[in-house]
């Protein structure tokens, strides 16, 4: 295994197409494109990573599946009351659907989805208290104390976070929203803005390999059918209007951050994690999905 990651990071290295990083953060803007980490972690706690897999970048909208977790096991199924589970062919940040569909959002992974769950999982707690929370779920799964979040990042995405300001609003004149608009964006901007290495991520994505458990540290995180539609989300809808291309080259859930960051599940083979900062036009990394694409080649790994 450790030849393939080795090869994979060798070819993406003399690569010099390497899409653009996210400048409408722009915490983000600054980010290095030339990095790229691959970390591969099996169910017994293997690691085979290649590139820079120590270095700390932000997680974005890979964090949704992390509060998805969340708010299934403080709600369980009255979650979809609140947020759909069909994909949405609509860029990650789109408002239309939301004005047909009485604003509920079409699923958890779009930013308009997300928004509803960091609402559904904050209860009536302040986003201090909840962002606790978030981050102790996080470190659990990863078995990691030392993850937290980057502050700069979430502040420079509250000062251009119109956008998300939009979709919640629009939520929120639906009655939507039980928490008021700002407290909810400062838990969403905040949950986006973790940090985390490549290693951190693949070990953090080891309970959806093997049916909701950990099994490098025996802690059971959710039951097996809750893992299996976690996984099937991540497919259908984890890389927006780019899933079924995804499914397509790569056929493996997977979820993406505007970080540059993939979290892709081998269900019974391993955990994975890309970071490569440039993205391609739908706003996933464009380098990351390359590397995955060759490593399901490689490997066999595919579901399908
Ligand atoms: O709300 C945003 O726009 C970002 N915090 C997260 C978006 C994101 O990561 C989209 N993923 N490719």
């Amino acid at each position: 295994m450790q030849n393939i990651v080795d090869s994979i990071y060798q070819e993406m290295r003399s690569r010099t197409d390497r899409g653009k990083v996210a400048n409408y953060i722009p915490q983000l803007a600054c980010v290095d494109p030339n990095q790229f980490a691959l970390t591969v972690v099996t169910p017994e706690g293997k690691v085979y990573s290649a590139g820079c897999a120590d270095t700390l970048f932000s997680i974005q909208s890979i964090s949704k599946v992390f509060t998805l977790t969340m708010a299934l096991g403080k709600l369980g199924d009255a979650l979809w009351a609140r947020v759909g589970r069909e994909p949405s062919g609509d860029p990650f940040n789109s408002i239309v659907q939301l004005e047909h569909e009485s604003g509920i959002p079409r699923n958890p992974f779009i930013n308009a989805g997300a928004i509803a769950i960091a609402d559904a999982i904050m209860g009536h707690n302040e986003p201090k208290e909840s962002l606790a929370e978030i981050l102790h779920f996080v470190r659990f799964v990863a078995n990691d104390e030392s993850i937290s979040i980057d502050e700069k990042v979430a502040q420079s995405e509250m000062m251009t976070g119109s956008r998300n300001a939009s979709l919640a609003h629009f939520m929120a004149s639906f009655e939507r929203l039980e928490n008021p608009v700002e407290k909810v964006l400062g838990t969403y901007f905040h949950h986006c803005s973790i940090s985390m290495t490549t290693e951190q991520l693949a070990k953090a994505g080891l309970f959806l390999v093997s049916n909701g458990t950990n099994q490098n540290t025996g802690s059971r995180v959710v039951p097996e059918h809750r893992a299996r539609r976690i996984n099937s989300l991540m497919l259908m809808c984890g890389h927006y209007d780019g899933s079924g291309e995804f499914a397509y080259r790569v056929g493996l859930p997977g979820k993406s951050g505007v970080g540059g960051g993939i979290l892709a599940i081998a269900p019974g083979k391993a955990s994975i994690a890309v970071w490569s900062p440039g993205l391609d036009k739908i706003g996933n990394s464009k380098l990351g999905t390359e590397a995955l694409e060759m490593l399901v080649h490689e490997t066999g790994w595919s579901i399908f």
